[in-house]
């Protein structure tokens, strides 16, 4: 290879690391206020989502009620996701932040392992008892881990499996704030055992050393995302 076309690849590899660090661009207005209808002559495209016209944004557009309501955790993991994201409150969008309230049922109310490919977060307990935590990458794969009360405050670093579970003989209630208005939720057990359509069986069962039967009964079942209505 040439000298020439050597420095070229370098600079072009570069550059293209530069380009993919995964965090939300830094805005260059004060909001951008989601609109749904993107034909409107109001609307002017920001990142790809259409903005209110700002002379038209109000306080209704930044503010949003109702998180101090309990959600109904009756379900198969008694896990309730609230998410505070641009389609309940739109002034969030371009902000790069998101907000999570989370019920969990009392004696084992469970969100259970996932990860956020585009957001670290921050998690504050003002109710229950919580056995928090995540794993760190290979090859050690350390678990951090603890139990938290009502005022612990625990961070989950982007991209990160972590999980909550209420070991608490009462209902807890968690919030969370994460660094992306769209972090994405990839729930480990939903994406490899519920995927659509499914993933082949005897290779799920080589990857995680199980029967075949037993990764048939897993992919039978029905995974639930937590995450509920706004
Ligand atoms: C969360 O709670 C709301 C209302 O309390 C309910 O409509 C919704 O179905 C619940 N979601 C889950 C996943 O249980």
């Amino acid at each position: 290879m040439k000298v020439g076309s050597l420095q070229l690849v370098v600079a072009v590899l570069a550059l293209a690391t530069a380009l993919t660090v995964a965090y939300d661009p830094a805005i260059l207005q004060d909001f951008c206020v989601a609109v749904k209808d993107r034909t409107s002559p109001d609307s002017v495209f920001v990142n790809g989502i259409a903005c209110k016209n700002p002379s038209l944004a109000t306080i209704d557009d930044f503010t949003h009620s109702g998180l101090n309501v309990p959600r109904d955790t009756n379900n198969k993991i008694g896990a309730n996701l609230t998410v505070v994201d641009t389609t309940v409150i739109p002034g969030i969008n371009t902000l790069g932040i998101n907000l999570v309230r989370i019920d969990l049922a009392a004696n084992g109310g469970l969100n259970p392992p996932h990860e956020h490919p585009r957001a670290s977060e921050i998690l504050i307990v003002v109710e229950g008892t919580l056995y928090a935590g995540f794993v760190a990458t290979n090859p050690e794969h350390r678990l951090f881990a603890k139990v938290l009360g009502p005022g612990d405050v625990i961070v989950f670093p982007v991209g990160l499996i972590h999980f909550q579970y209420n070991i608490g003989k009462t209902p807890g209630l968690a919030f969370a704030a994460l660094g992306s208005q769209n972090p994405g939720i990839m729930s480990i057990g939903n994406a490899m055992f519920g995927a659509q359509p499914p993933i082949m069986g005897e290779m799920l069962a080589k990857a995680f050393q199980l029967d075949k039967k037993v990764v048939a009964g897993l992919q039978s079942k029905t995974w639930i995302n937590p995450e509920g209505d706004n």
